[in-house]
Parts: C-alpha cells; structure tokens; sequence
C-alpha cells in the first residue's frame, strides 16, 4: 500500500457507494439493499445488489463484488491507485504524498516520463501533419477517405523526413537520452541518434485509459514495412492491448467488432459502428481476450478475407471461447477487410453483415470442410469424424446436441448417426485416450463447484455470519484459529477481522478490503461478506448451522495436520491431534447471538 492506511478508508468513508454506484447504473431501492442491472454482465432482471450498511456490492448472476474501490476498478478498468484518485477527487480529499519505496518511485516515475514523452510524441505528429512538411501526409488521409473530424478524434499525425525532428523537439523540452532509449521512439546509433518514425503517416495507439503508449506509422504508398510499430517498452505490452478499446468500450452496443488494422478501426468508426477494434496484426492473446471480456459479452469477429485472416480468426476464436465470450465471424468477401468494404459497398450493406454474421463454430466447420474432398467417401469419413471430435467442446448435452443437430441437418446425414460418433469420442475422451482441452465454460463450472464445495461454503457463510454478529467471535474463541482456515486469503482476512474487532470493538468488512490491491482478491474477499445461506431459519436452526460449519472446518484443519505430522513422523504431535478430533465431538459451542 503506497498510502496511509487512515487516508484509504476516508476516501472510502466520503465516498457513499450507493451514491457513486447510482452515478453508473440506475438503482432501487429493495429492503435493504439497492438493486439494479449488473453492469458487468448481460442481464434482463436485475441481481446486482448493494449494501448500504455494509457499503459492499455483489450480483448474484456473476459473482462480481466489493466496495466502493473494486467497483471504480472494475468499471473503469482502473488499478487500485487510479480508484482512490478518482474517489479522492470526487470527495475533495487531498492525497499526500505518495509513500513510495525508492525503487517504487524510480519505476513510477520512470512509466509516468515514457507516458509523457509518448503523449508529446502524439502532439508533435499531429502539429505536423498540418504544416507544409505534412501536407502529403494529410493529403494520403484524405485520399483514404478520412475526414478532418476522424483524423482529429484519432489524433493521426505525420513524422517528417529529416529523421530528427521528434529528437530535438524532445531534448529541447529537457527529456534526456537514457529516458528517450526507454520510450521507443529513436534508434541510438554509435554517436548519433534517429527517430524511429520518419516520413510515415503516424497512428497513436492508446490504452483504456486514453494514454498514447506506442505508434504505428505507415509508409504513404507502397514500401516496407508497410506499418512500423513502437517495440515493446515499460509501457507499451501488444498482447494486453488492443486499438480503440478506449472508444469502443463507451460504444453502447450490444458488442465489440474485432478486426486486423488500424485503417479498419477508422473506417468503421467513421462509417459509425464505434464499437471496433483492432489486434493490429499480432496473433489474438487469451490476455485480449480477457481485457475485452470486461466490456462485453459477444465478440463480432471481422478479420481480412485471405488466408492469414482465417487462420488469425481460427485462433482468436479458441482464445474467445476460452474466455467465455460468444463470437460470430463476419463475412467480407468479396474484399478484403473492412476498410475496403464499406468504400465499396457501404454502411448499409456492412450492417446486413453484421446481422448475417456467423456463429464461430459453424464458422470452423466450414473452414474445417475446405480441407476434405466430401465427394470422396474416405475423404468424407475423415471429415465427419474430425467434425464429432470438435463436437465435444461443448460439455453440456443440450447446446452439443443442438450444435450436433444443426452440423447433421448442413451434411444431410442423420443426428443419431453424428451423436453416436461424439460419443464414441467422448468416451474415449472420459477413458483419457483422448486428450480434448476442456473450455474454459467447463473449467470455470469446474473451478466453480470445487469452489463452492462445501468446505469453501461453510467457510465463506461463518465469516459473514461473523461479520452479522460479532459476538459468534467470542463463540469460536479457543476453538478456531485463523489457520484453520484452508485458504491463505481466508486466513488473512480472519487475521484482520480479529485485529479490527479488537482495535475499533466493531466490524468494517468493506474497510478489510482496503487491505488487497487486486480487484480480483477483492472480490473474492467481499465474496467472503456475502455469503449468507438463502430463507429464514430459526435461532435453533442457526446454532445447529454455525456448529457444523464450526466442526467441518476444524476438523478439516486437523486432518490436513494429522497427514503433515505423519509424514514429519512426529508420533507425539499425531498423538495430541488425534486426540484433538476426538474430543471435537463432545465440544460445546455456544452461539453467542445478538
Ligand atoms: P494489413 O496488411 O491487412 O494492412 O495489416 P491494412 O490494415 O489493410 O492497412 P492498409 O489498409 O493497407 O493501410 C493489418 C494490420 O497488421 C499490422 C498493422 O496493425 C495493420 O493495420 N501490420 C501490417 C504491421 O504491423 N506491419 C506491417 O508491415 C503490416
Ligand atoms: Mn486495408
């Protein structure tokens, strides 16, 4: 933490999260709580709740939570310093300084100057592109059928052809050569230096945040390379970034059209389907897929026409589907990308497209189909059977089954036909003689019932009980330790609950957050507060509850010793376990309720 702990939680007390989430999304106001339309995933009927009380949030749909923090974070994309920022402004809290370490500040300010220099850069190009030395520059955009309008809010530039320019222009502003080799921009030659970037029409490329990290130039007319790129620097990493994720993600549409350049993006903002980006011809990284998966839900994928784009949208949909994100691919032909399309045929007709797109799994299957000869009856064999493998992606019966139908109904041949082939692959499958990966859809189900297995829930549902009534503290007294808890973070969470009770005689779970910087941890702490078991039960009921849940842990915490004091071979310490399990059974617990 680069701040002081009491500074944290004032932005977080000054900051009312029902207020700051009410400035996002539309809540009412339902018991308790505040509900609403989950921002963070698709949803007709609202399961996004938020606690006043507990100054926490949490949808039921997708486990999103937290406090006021997470929820900037996640909304916004921002790290854990940019949301108390952003809070501390929005409240009128001075930050003081930060308290960083020197290597931290060294590092810190290090990113903060190559951002600086990158963002001079972006100015320094669009200042040239509307002077004499940039008048072709211009002119190829123009020509291109940008407007002066697109060209501005892209903010394209020009890098002129004495090959200096940006160099001197930044050493007159003070920057000095061992920041400038940093920023990517120059080539340091043995005792002369060059920009990078000269006589190039200049693309700069932004994060989420809006801050210029790296360029792309092209070569007005034909040269190679075609488009140079900024290397990666502190700043600029290609596989976690993606061009106009910064516009598109305010689009408002319903999804993300995913293309190959930078001229596509442009075009298609222009024609106004502002939801386009680009992977900028590197191959699409489960890391995009990620990044993206924050702001939508579905994917349109619009890659080039040719070969390479097929192959580049074979991958980006493994990476999709890995991510949970449904994708449909979008047909260009006859062009080429979608740049050339909308000159060609125009926006109406790309619209027609877009509806028209088709799902990515047919889409594979009919890339897939381009390889065998289906008049052949071998060939044809071949084809089907490659065909029941891929089936087996989906690992619910209902949605293969469907797939299975419609694949069977394309092929003219009969659903029981193609079923009995999946199956017999998926029991080879489920023999391990067939190594299929598993998606990410079935790994996160997966990850999520082994999650939600019953230690994690007896575990996650005592300390919101905790949480609810501080007493039951005293009740677990001398009986569970935060070790016995399975989860490190579990632990430290106890760790700071009993210290709190202890300092402040009362609760802050959403101050507890403060303590974690990631959002993820943070949501799986808040998870930590939000877990009470569904209805009414009686006080009776309850008692018997907390016991169980008591004694299911401990008791799983003595066996994971009792295994540990076996194989240290410590006969004494088995001895003194064993004798701890046994007497768990007469244990009373009292349920200190109220
Ligand atoms: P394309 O070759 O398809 O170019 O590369 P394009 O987008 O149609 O560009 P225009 O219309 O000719 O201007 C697609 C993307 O691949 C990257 C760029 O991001 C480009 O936009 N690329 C391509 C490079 O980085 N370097 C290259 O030399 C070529
Ligand atoms: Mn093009």
């Amino acid at each position: 933490m680069y701040y002081p702990e009491e500074t944290v939680e004032e932005v977080r007390l000054r900051n009312d999260i029902v207020d700051v989430i009410g400035s996002y999304i539309s809540l009412k106001r339902k018991g308790a709580n505040y509900m609403g339309l989950c921002p963070f995933h698709n949803e007709r009927t609202p399961s996004f709740s938020v606690n006043q009380n507990k100054q926490l949030y949490h949808c039921f749909g997708c486990g999103a939570g937290g406090n006021v923090f997470t929820f900037v974070m996640e909304y916004e994309n921002f790290t854990f310093i940019e949301a108390l920022k952003h809070l501390a402004e929005r409240a009128g809290v001075t930050l003081p300084e930060e308290d960083l370490s020197q290597e931290q500040k060294r590092s810190r300010s290090e990113k903060a100057r190559i951002l600086e220099i990158n963002k001079e850069a972006a100015k320094f190009y669009f200042y040239l592109l509307h002077t004499d030395q940039g008048k072709h520059g211009l002119k190829y955009l123009l020509d291109r059928g940008l407007s002066e309008e697109t060209i501005k809010s892209f903010g394209l530039g020009y890098s002129d052809r004495g090959g200096k320019g940006l160099y001197n222009y930044l050493k007159k502003q003070g920057y000095d050569d061992q920041i400038l080799k940093e920023a990517g921009l120059f080539s340091f030659k043995e005792n002369d230096v060059y920009d990078r970037f000269w006589n190039r029409v200049m693309f700069p490329i932004m994060d989420v945040n809006n801050r210029v990290i790296g360029f792309g130039g092209r070569v007005m007319g034909d040269g190679e390379p075609k488009y140079l790129n900024s290397p990666e620097t502190k700043i600029f990493d290609k596989s976690r970034n993606l061009y106009g994720l910064n516009y598109a993600r305010t689009s408002r549409k319903s999804n993300i059209i995913i293309c190959e350049g930078y001229m596509d993006v442009i075009a298609l903002h222009q024609a106004g389907f502002n939801n386009a980006i680009a992977s900028l011809g590197t191959a699409f990284t489960q890391q995009q897929a990620n990044l993206l998966k924050r702001y939508t839900s579905e994917v349109l994928l619009c890659y080039d026409s040719d070969n390479a784009g097929t192959k580049a949208a074979l991958r980006a949909i493994e990476e999709l589907r890995e991510t949970g994100l449904n994708t449909k691919v979008i047909d260009l032909s006859p062009y080429k990308d979608p740049d050339d399309f909308i000159k060609e045929l125009g926006v109406d007709e790309f619209e027609k497209r877009i509806k028209n797109a088709q799902n990515a799994f047919l889409f594979e299957i009919e890339t897939l189909e381009k390889e065998f000869d289906l008049q052949d009856p071998a060939s044809k064999t071949k084809f089907f059977n490659e065909v029941a493998k891929k089936l087996l992606i989906f690992t619910e019966s209902i949605e293969r089954n469907s797939y299975t139908e419609t694949v069977a109904r394309k092929y003219h041949i009969s659903f029981d036909d193609l079923r009995k082939l999946v199956n017999t692959y998926g029991s080879k499958y489920v023999a391990g003689q067939d190594k299929i990966r598993p998606t990410a859809e079935s790994r996160d189900k997966k990850n999520k019932k082994l999650a939600e297995d019953g230690l994690v829930k007896a575990q996650k549902v005592l300390i919101t009980w905790l949480i609810d009534r501080p007493k039951l503290f005293l009740s677990i007294q001398g009986i569970l330790e935060p070790e016995d808890f399975s989860e490190e973070l579990y632990v430290n969470v106890i760790k700071l609950l009993i210290d709190q009770y202890k300092n402040e005689k009362k609760l802050n779970p959403a101050k507890i957050i403060n303590y974690f910087e990631t959002r993820e941890e943070q949501t799986e702490v808040a998870s930590l507060f939000t877990s009470d078991i569904q209805g009414d039960m009686t006080t009776l009921e309850m008692q018997k509850a907390f016991k169980d849940m008591v004694l299911r842990i401990k008791n799983h915490s003595l066996e994971k010793q009792i295994n540990q004091a076996a194989i240290e071979n410590d006969p004494e310490k088995l001895q003194k376990l064993i004798k701890e399990v046994s007497a768990l059974q007469n244990l009373h617990i009292s349920f200190y309720d109220g």
